[in-house]
């Protein structure tokens, strides 16, 4: 059986899920729904459907949609993917799963009473260097697993649009643009230890200094009230810790982007991309740095989570990104936030 999918916002993100349901032998696209009617009508030509809707929910009660995949803004993944859950469809949800924990207990609640699939689309799980460091991590090389240091900072590159600057359209600055991005794959690679405290900073450090400016254009508005920089110092239940630098506007030397990840485990250590593998022979005191060399994957990340998606729900596999891992991501986050505002280590 083909699983049909209904994609609810056809902006920039989801031009990179549509060669993924495209290649799907499980799935294939039937609707579409955005607030926008023109660019509704040239996704619909593009993709030769009919089924295209200006509200969503008339999308979500469609009974020849499977699969809701939910790419509108961060403030709407949570009300749109519990209508689809109750709606009996399957879900896949842009990052961050929701901006706040309470909504994804929630979306967890509407997932179990429906029995349905959710996850979250985090693509950077099916980039080649990172499914071949996880697969190297699960055969033991790093042993236990006891802290791990992660950071993904830009400088000079914040998105200034409307969207994302203001608290009340993003929720949150960096930690829940990018932020999501490099702790959930921390946590995936550190077999997602239960996060117990966060002791964090978030502010606007440079973004509201005269002069400041982004390379993406824009100018940065006075009023915006999200933080450019944010970092953190968190402790697991397993007595593992981790810590997380994110920023859009750093002094920090690269170009553009620059996403890293060190996990550090009593047989081994890894830095990722690079995806060197770091150990020590006890017996002849030598080093040695092991590069991984992988086979470059055929499908791009995005793409590769839907094919996965509809895989997994065809093969009665269970979600390869469980909306309990988003949990996790977005209590830390949520932590750094209050840990600001009180000014002190809080408990998870
Ligand atoms: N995984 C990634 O690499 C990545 C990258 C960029 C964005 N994202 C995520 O994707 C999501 C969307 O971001 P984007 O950059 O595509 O934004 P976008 O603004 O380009 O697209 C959002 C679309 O949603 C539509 N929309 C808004 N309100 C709607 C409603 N009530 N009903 C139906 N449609 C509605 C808009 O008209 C627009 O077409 C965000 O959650 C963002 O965090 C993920």
């Amino acid at each position: 059986m083909t699983l049909k999918v209904g994609i609810i916002g056809i902006g920039g993100i989801s031009g990179t899920h549509v060669p993924g349901w495209n290649a799907s032998e499980h799935a294939e696209i039937a609707g579409a729904a955005d607030v926008n009617p023109a660019a509704l009508e040239k996704f619909g030509a593009e993709q030769g459907i009919t089924k295209l809707y200006s509200d969503a929910n008339d999308l979500i009660n469609d009974p020849d949609i499977d699969i809701i995949d939910v790419c509108t803004p961060n403030g709407m993944h949570a009300k749109f993917s519990i209508a689809a859950l109750n709606a009996g469809k399957h879900v896949l949800c842009e990052k961050p799963l929701a901006p706040t924990p309470g909504e994804i207990e929630q979306m967890i609640e509407a997932r179990d009473k429906s029995g349905k699939m959710l996850m979250t689309a985090q693509h950077f799980r099916y980039t080649d260097t990172a499914m071949a460091l996880k697969q190297e991590i699960e055969t033991g090389v790093l042993g236990d697993i006891y802290h791990a240091r992660a950071w993904m900072l830009r400088r000079a590159a914040l998105p200034a649009w409307p969207g994302i600057m203001y608290k009340k359209n993003s929720f949150g600055g960096p930690c829940i643009d990018i932020g999501v991005h490099i702790l959930d794959l921390t946590l995936w690679m550190m077999g997602n230890p239960k996060p117990v405290s966060v002791s964090g900073t978030a502010k606007t450090a440079l973004a509201l200094r005269d002069g400041a400016w982004t390379k993406w254009g824009g100018d940065i508005p006075k009023d915006m009230d999200n933080e450019d920089f944010a970092a953190a110092f968190v402790r697991f239940e397993n007595g593992a810790t981790l810590m997380l630098e994110v920023s859009w506007l750093l002094h920090h030397d690269t170009d553009g982007e620059d996403m890293r990840m060190w996990l550090y485990g009593d047989k081994g250590g890894s830095l990722w991309p690079k995806n060197e593998i770091l150990s020590a022979s006890a017996t002849h005191h030598q080093l040695y740095n092991t590069q991984l060399k992988h086979a470059p994957t055929v499908i791009e990340a995005h793409a590769a989570e839907c094919v996965d998606f509809a895989a997994a729900i065809a093969e009665g596999r269970p979600s390869p990104v469980p909306a309990e891992q988003s949990l996790q991501v977005m209590s830390i986050l949520d932590g750094i936030y209050r840990s600001q505002a009180e000014g002190r280590e809080i408990q998870l």
